[in-house]
């Protein structure tokens, strides 16, 4: 990829380096701006602004907005998180993550021998978790927002009924799945026609179920005539999803994970999201390197990383779960000295391998299911938020009557210890299933502080290969001097420990580069070469403009004002 890169140097006595004042490239706004999927759901989000609502009103909107114009991932039948900073450095982190239903159990997609159902976990109705979005954007609204509901969802509402327009990309990925959805729902679903760019497809369905909502509350989706509609409809599908799941459903508060990394200050999602907590161990491992040195995406700075992120997602993979099922060491996890330890038998002259797991039997092609967005306020707020259905319009389950597509989330437990689920990813004990548990996710929604103030707000979509996409931005950034835009368009790689491959995006890396790594023993993927990630991000100027990171890989928008 072709990069103009204008720096201006500015070097500053006293700093071990130099200081670089970077060109932005991405758009600019003086005070408030969102970065998300679709354009329509940005400018939804900075109207509710422009009218006086705060960060906290533009995520409800925006939220409801992508899944309204990106079904793909936006949704009201899936899931997420959200880390937020307030203009005065109060931070929080909200879970709204699907839970298992109350009649899953540990082995329920697996054969009488044992083995895993082909399927079954990402392709029945079984595959579908407790949608939490809804209870998420209330639990955000009623502790944080400041315009009514109503207010918020109109726009929304008016964009379901007054339809979307089709992009080239959108036709395209409706093409791929097509068939997927057509064989679940039929021919006259929504999403099963077929249609061409700049088109417009209008959802008068989900419209009105966002109608009712805005009319009678969160809990119109969890007991009342949709929460109804929805396990009728479920039910006959052959979910487990009963009224009582939908009832005791509750978003979560939770602690934000923190730690740094040199002078900046990261703040992300704990678990039952491994985003945080990995992101945090591949910080600190690769703390001692000088990566700046080595070369942006040079051979030895993919080394220094790739043998941080194996080592994380090993861990990931055993210990991490649910905080309200298992214990999870985080401390311990988190532990300099631990991590230290753990890069002890890393060398520059040899890879260091995972195991004899051979690629194969893992698939992942796929890699922008989920989304985020981004989003700072005129006051100062900022939220990032990463939601999803888990694969590219989920379980393909789309109920016509309500207008909405469930989630196949169910695939992001560990359905059987040591078998790879549909991001190739292994889990254990920690991670399986049980009634009322929250799957493991990657979704790493980030904000990045720098000498107390914020800096950065930073996500992305692509299963497990979500933590490494903002690694790499947050280092293109702070390590490379590269502007936010150019942060997000960077090339990325990725390692997930197992199977043993990095996996580099598609022609962007150089064969002198392969061959420095194959040569210390590195294996690449060199079959599927997937789009990695699709970050969207804001960054907070040193003149306090803000300017937007929005991925060229999607149909992401930056809007601002
Ligand atoms: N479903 C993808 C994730 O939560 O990581």
């Amino acid at each position: 990829m072709k990069k103009i890169i204008i720096l201006l140097c500015v070097i500053t006595f006293g700093c071990k380096t130099q200081k670089i004042a970077v060109q932005p490239t991405g758009l600019l706004a003086n005070e408030a701006m969102v970065v998300s999927a679709r354009e329509e759901a940005s400018k939804i989000g900075v109207e509710i602004m422009k009218k006086g609502g705060n960060a906290f009103d533009a995520m409800v909107a925006t939220e409801l907005a992508l899944a309204v114009a990106y079904p793909y991932a936006g949704n009201l039948g899936g899931g997420g998180f959200m880390v937020y900073r307030k203009a005065n450095g109060e931070k929080g982190t909200l879970d709204y993550r699907e839970k298992a239903p109350l009649a899953a159990t540990k082995d329920m997609f697996l054969d009488p021998n044992g083995n895993v159902i082909p399927g079954k976990s990402t392709q029945s109705a079984l595959a579908i978790g407790i949608p939490g979005t809804i209870a998420g954007v209330f639990a955000v609204h009623a502790k944080l927002g400041s315009l009514p509901i109503e207010e918020i969802l109109k726009p929304v509402i008016e964009l379901a009924e007054r339809g979307v327009v089709v992009t080239q990309k959108q036709e395209e990925r409706l093409n791929d799945y097509r068939q997927e959805l057509t064989k679940i729902n039929g021919s006259n679903s929504v999403l099963s026609k077929v249609y061409k760019e700049k088109d417009t497809i209008k959802y008068p369905a989900l419209a009105a179920t966002l109608r009712r909502i805005s009319k009678n509350g969160r809990d119109e989706f969890y007991k009342g005539e949709t929460a109804k509609t929805l396990v009728d409809y479920l039910q006959a599908k052959g979910a487990i999803i009963t009224m009582e799941d939908l009832a005791q459903y509750e978003a979560k508060w939770r602690t934000p994970l923190s730690f740094k990394y040199k002078d900046l200050n990261i703040i992300s999602m704990a678990p039952p999201s491994s985003g945080g907590i990995c992101l945090a161990q591949i910080f600190k491992m690769i703390a001692p390197y000088d990566l700046a040195k080595m070369g942006h995406n040079s051979s030895q700075a993919i080394q220094v990383i790739v043998e941080a992120e194996r080592r994380a997602y090993a861990d990931r993979s055993y210990f991490l779960g649910d905080p309200d099922f298992v214990k999870i060491p985080l401390k311990a996890l988190m532990d300099d000295n631990y991590l230290k330890q753990r890069m002890a038998n890393f060398s520059f002259d040899k890879a260091t391998l995972s195991s004899d797991i051979k690629e194969g039997n893992v698939n992942y092609n796929e890699s922008m299911e989920t989304t985020h967005y981004s989003i700072v306020d005129q006051f100062g707020n900022a939220i990032a938020a990463t939601t999803t259905l888990n694969a590219g319009f989920g379980s393909k389950f789309y109920c016509d009557e309500l207008g909405f597509l469930l989630n196949n989330e169910m695939d992001d437990f560990s359905a059987k210890a040591g078998v790879p689920n549909m991001f190739g990813l292994v889990g254990n004990e920690a991670n399986s299933i049980a009634p009322q548990k929250r799957m493991l996710s990657s979704m790493t929604p980030t904000i990045v502080e720098k000498n107390g103030k914020l800096l950065m707000t930073v996500g992305s979509p692509g299963g497990s290969t979500i933590i490494t996409s903002v690694l790499q931005t947050i280092l293109n950034v702070y390590e490379y001097n590269l502007s936010m835009q150019e942060a997000v368009n960077a090339p990325r790689f990725h390692h997930q420990w197992l199977p043993d491959l990095i996996t580099f995006e598609p022609n962007t890396f150089s064969t002198q580069t392969f061959d420095a790594l194959k040569a210390k023993g590195y294996l690449i993927n060199e079959k599927t070469t997937p789009v990695i990630g699709k970050v969207d991000a804001i960054l907070v100027l040193p003149n306090n403009k803000l300017e937007g990171g929005a991925d060229f890989r999607g149909d992401d928008t930056a809007v601002g004002f």
